[in-house]
């Protein structure tokens, strides 16, 4: 695996230095770009590709096609539905979040080593208020470094938990913090640098609700557990003893794993009465994007992004996650016909991710308001200059943003807290023409301001903290911290985050 991306990175290196020779610029006209292409094509196929390593990286992000395809679910196991974390305390939240090892019997009769948050496997859901003052004890039980980062959280960065805030094993620490933004679905997860990526792999995630007044009132489907479900998608990779080995599963490409697990668990299906039925969909997977669709190819209704609810709801036939992103849909199961099963595919391969078993009972008639949330974007915001230029390059272990590798002491940007500025991202394509990107920002949400000078689509059109990005695609956005302290910036493939693909955006 070392070996294969040594020589992938010399091929990578070598067709740069041959393209800069002939074209005395990395932007090459169209012709000779497909030269380079037929060249690194067939220097891969001189490769052996025997082994599964090979195979992964063929299917994986280096061919830029075909991924390894899904495992179905068989829907013989009922879908686990992680619990709500209790407050420690009644007058005030407060709560006690783990990391931790574990055995989780993942496969019937085999126990698979995992970490989890207060449990083996993945993590409970913790619940704020807009307004709340939230206290959380972290405590790292694991035998590595971790960190504990809340993602999509507006805190300060001393709170962030990004790779500054490291915790050894055996620490602990009390963060404090204000709940300032709106309802939404956010999610935590480690970050200790170089070592993201395996530690979520093994297992460390977890949602957070944010509830305010305006969720509260809209009657959407809320009875968690029942009509209101949190989704938590990954993709791993078991060996013969039926481990995560994420060291033989490791590509510095993204991870990409052949099992899927919704919520930790295997062949999952989920039981729903005849009504409507809110979905919030988190992509928790290392690398892999998900198309989410209907195998009857109904449609549903989008109702929410990444940090809060869309203006009204928006209907689709499919969406697309990449790593980190989510979304809230309502599927109205009153009015599907279940007869010939139901399930949600991932489009991109076929592969069944969880069957639907529609019961008779028909539960509330609910309807989902026109008038949602009012986030628009001002004239002010339209007209503001673009004064933060990225642009993310590369790939396997040789991905740069602004040709840049991460370095903790180095502080890419600064920006002023409270004030919005326009960035703009740019996805520069290689010689094999590049991979999307999943472009997060800490901190803060944004608002998307334009794709390719575009409009963003409509369901885009809420706040957003990840956001993806394809080859040669431009996308501004419109940003403002409400804290002050340094933010980390990167790609959320998480292998490419570790592999530098990240900078820091100080605020003061
Ligand atoms: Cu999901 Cu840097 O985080
Ligand atoms: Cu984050
Ligand atoms: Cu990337």
């Amino acid at each position: 695996m070392k070996r294969k991306s040594l020589l992938i990175s010399l091929i990578f290196l070598l067709t740069i230095l041959v393209l800069s020779a002939c074209a005395g610029n990395v932007e090459s006209p169209p012709e000779e770009n497909s030269d380079m292409e037929q060249e690194s094509d067939s220097m891969e196929e001189g490769m052996d590709h025997s082994s599964m390593d090979d195979d992964a990286i063929e299917n994986g992000h280096m061919s830029h096609d075909e991924v390894v395809s899904l495992n179905g679910s068989t829907g013989e196991n009922e879908l686990k539905i992680p619990p709500l974390l209790e407050s420690d305390n009644e007058e005030e939240v407060v709560y006690t979040v783990r990391a931790q090892e574990g055995e989780t019997e993942i496969f019937d009769g085999t126990n698979t080593k995992t970490y989890g948050y207060n449990g083996s496997f993945l993590g409970p859901v913790l619940q704020f208020e807009e307004g709340d003052t939230v206290k959380i004890r972290t405590i790292n039980e694991l035998d590595e470094e971790t960190t504990f980062h809340w993602h999509g959280l507006e805190v300060s960065g001393e709170e962030d938990g990004g790779p500054h805030n490291s915790l050894k094993p055996g620490e602990e620490e009390l963060i404090e913090f204000e709940v300032t933004q709106e309802a939404s679905t956010l999610w935590f997860h480690p970050h200790p640098e170089g070592k993201t990526s395996e530690q979520v792999y093994n297992g460390l995630a977890g949602l957070i609700y944010i509830e305010d007044d305006n969720s509260k009132s809209l009657g959407l489907p809320n009875e968690y557990g029942k009509n209101d479900i949190p989704l938590i998608f990954q993709d791993k990779t078991f060996d013969d003893q039926k481990q995560l080995n994420y060291s033989a599963a490791m590509n510095d490409d993204g991870t990409i794993g052949d099992t899927s697990l919704v919520n930790g668990t295997l062949n999952p299906k989920l039981t729903v009465g005849k009504e409507k039925v809110r979905l919030r969909l988190l992509n928790g997977s290392n690398a892999r994007n998900y198309t989410f669709k209907l195998n009857t190819g109904d449609s549903f209704v989008q109702v929410a992004t990444d940090g809060g609810f869309l203006n009204k709801p928006v209907t689709l036939d499919e969406i697309t996650l990449t790593p980190s992103e989510r979304a809230e849909i309502i599927i109205d199961f009153s009015q599907l016909n279940s007869e010939d099963g139901l399930a949600l595919i991932n489009e991109e391969d076929g592969s069944i991710l969880l069957p639907f078993e529609v019961s008779g009972q028909s539960g509330e008639d609910s309807s989902i308001p026109e008038e949602m949330n009012d986030i628009s974007i001002t004239e002010e915001e339209m007209n503001l200059p673009v004064t933060k230029n990225v642009e993310l390059f590369g790939m396997m272990d040789m991905v740069t943003i602004n040709g840049k590798k991460f370095d903790p002491e180095r502080i890419d940007f600064t920006q002023d807290q409270g004030v919005t500025e326009v960035w703009e991202i740019y996805n520069k394509p290689d010689m094999m023409g590049g991979m999307i990107h999943p472009f997060h920002i800490h901190g803060a949400q944004f608002k998307i301001l334009s794709r390719n000078g575009e409009e963003p689509p409509e369901n885009e059109r809420g706040w957003k903290d990840s956001i993806s990005i394809e080859p040669d695609e431009t996308v501004k956005i419109a940003i403002q911290f409400k804290q002050k302290g340094v933010y980390m910036f990167h790609c959320h493939i998480l292998e490419h985050e570790d592999n530098g693909m990240m900078g820091q955006v100080k605020v003061e």
